[in-house]
């Protein structure tokens, strides 16, 4: 029997506007000020701490808005931390790789030398630096916390809220679910649009019924949801997160089926759940045809828990018209070929369905620039739009 699907919704919708205009949104000068009032003031994802496994283990990253190079480790004392990837002498880039097992980080230049907890530990010719002090030259530290394996970090030099200020209610309704969790893809893209736009391509399911369907054409939905409401819509201060409805009739092709007589259903099958083993901000109204949850984190990340996969997507500025979106997906551990041919499988299903979205961005944000278009008009089903518009609004104090 198909459970009927009326939208719960959730949280204070008071403040949203839905009709949002756009056109100076997607200026140079507008960037300017995100760039200076949201992406160097909030709690911003970086990196999955589980690429930092054991003591020295680290990676690097980069935080394009604000130009920044990070260093990313697990110090000897077990603690991950976030440093500037800057050498304290002349400001060269310390470290060059991209990831890798160390004790001591050596600057190239003239090799100064740093222990993986940030200390200055060694100064070449020490002798002819005059009132050289090492213990204030170690790494310059970022704010940083680890939050259900996900690492965080905010610039401000003394971060207006914690993260757990930050996020607020979802805070402690996601406990555990990222354990046992391993990545099992991480792909970077491009792509000539602005950033907004481009998390607003993730951030709604009312178009998947027509763009995704040539790929995924029976996915969501059911006869009684053929516009594919989403269960649950909630907003919150910097969050917004939604439900995605499971179509109970969806007809698997032919290699789907296969792979999920033998493991366990994923993207884009969804089926016999356990919903008890989900922690409570995963599928909140615990809506029996439930495929996936998207969160946006604001302002640039969306994750999507799935029961048996999940996901990590950034949208990164490089400019007001360039954004570079990284998304990592992960999944259960497992040694079975049958189970591991299930997620190759989910994988690219996937990734087939994210490149319909990345061509709409694109043409989307040319449109709008032309100066074609006064407002974009919003659906209560885009509440997570409305409410990305009203988060930086509130942080750009307009
Ligand atoms: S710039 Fe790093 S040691 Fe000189
Ligand atoms: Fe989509």
């Amino acid at each position: 029997m198909t459970e009927e699907c009326i939208t719960i919704f959730k949280g204070d919708t008071s403040c949203l506007k839905n009709r949002i205009p756009m056109v100076d949104r997607l200026s140079k000068e507008f960037y300017e000020q995100e760039v200076k009032d949201i992406f160097a003031k909030s709690w911003l994802i970086i990196g999955d701490s589980k690429e930092l496994a054991n003591k020295g283990d680290y990676f690097v990253t980069d935080v394009p808005p604000l130009k920044a190079s990070l260093i990313v480790t697990r110090g000897e004392d077990d603690k991950v931390r976030v440093f500037r990837n800057i050498c304290r002498h002349r400001g060269d880039k310390l470290i060059h790789d991209a990831s890798g097992c160390a004790k001591f980080f050596t600057c190239k230049f003239h090799a100064w030398n740093y222990s993986n907890t940030g200390k200055l530990v060694g100064v070449t010719d020490q002798g002819q630096f005059k009132d050289l002090s090492k213990e204030n030259l170690g790494l310059i530290e970022i704010h940083s916390e680890v939050w259900e394996d996900i690492v965080f970090v905010n610039f401000q030099e003394q971060p207006e809220q914690t993260l757990k200020e930050w996020l607020g209610d979802i805070y402690n309704q996601y406990t555990g679910f990222s354990a046992n969790r391993v990545k099992v893809a991480d792909h970077r893209v491009v792509v000539n649009t602005n950033w907004n736009l481009a998390v607003n391509a993730f951030c709604e399911g009312y178009h998947n019924l027509f763009i995704h369907k040539n790929t995924v054409p029976d996915y969501q939905g059911s006869p009684t949801n053929p516009h594919r409401h989403r269960p649950y819509l909630e907003v919150g201060e910097h969050f917004g997160r939604y439900s995605a409805p499971g179509n109970p009739n969806h007809k698997p092709t032919p290699a789907e089926g296969i792979f999920y007589q033998h493991s366990r259903p994923m993207f884009p099958s969804f089926a016999h759940f356990d919903m008890d083993a989900l922690p409570i901000g995963v599928n909140p109204s615990r809506f029996k045809q439930w495929a996936f949850d998207i969160v946006h984190l604001f302002p640039n990340t969306v994750i999507g828990p799935q029961a048996n996969t999940n996901s990590i997507m950034m949208f990164w500025p490089i400019s007001h018209e360039k954004t570079d979106i990284r998304v990592m997906r992960f999944s259960y551990k497992t040694d079975k070929p049958s189970d591991r041919i299930a997620q190759a499988h989910s994988l690219v299903r996937n990734r087939e369905v994210l490149r319909e979205d990345l061509a709409t961005m694109e043409t989307q944000f040319q449109s709008i620039i032309s100066n074609g278009l006064p407002f974009m008009h919003l659906s209560e089903q885009e509440q997570l739009l409305q409410n990305h518009y009203r988060a930086a609004d509130d942080m750009l104090k307009r």
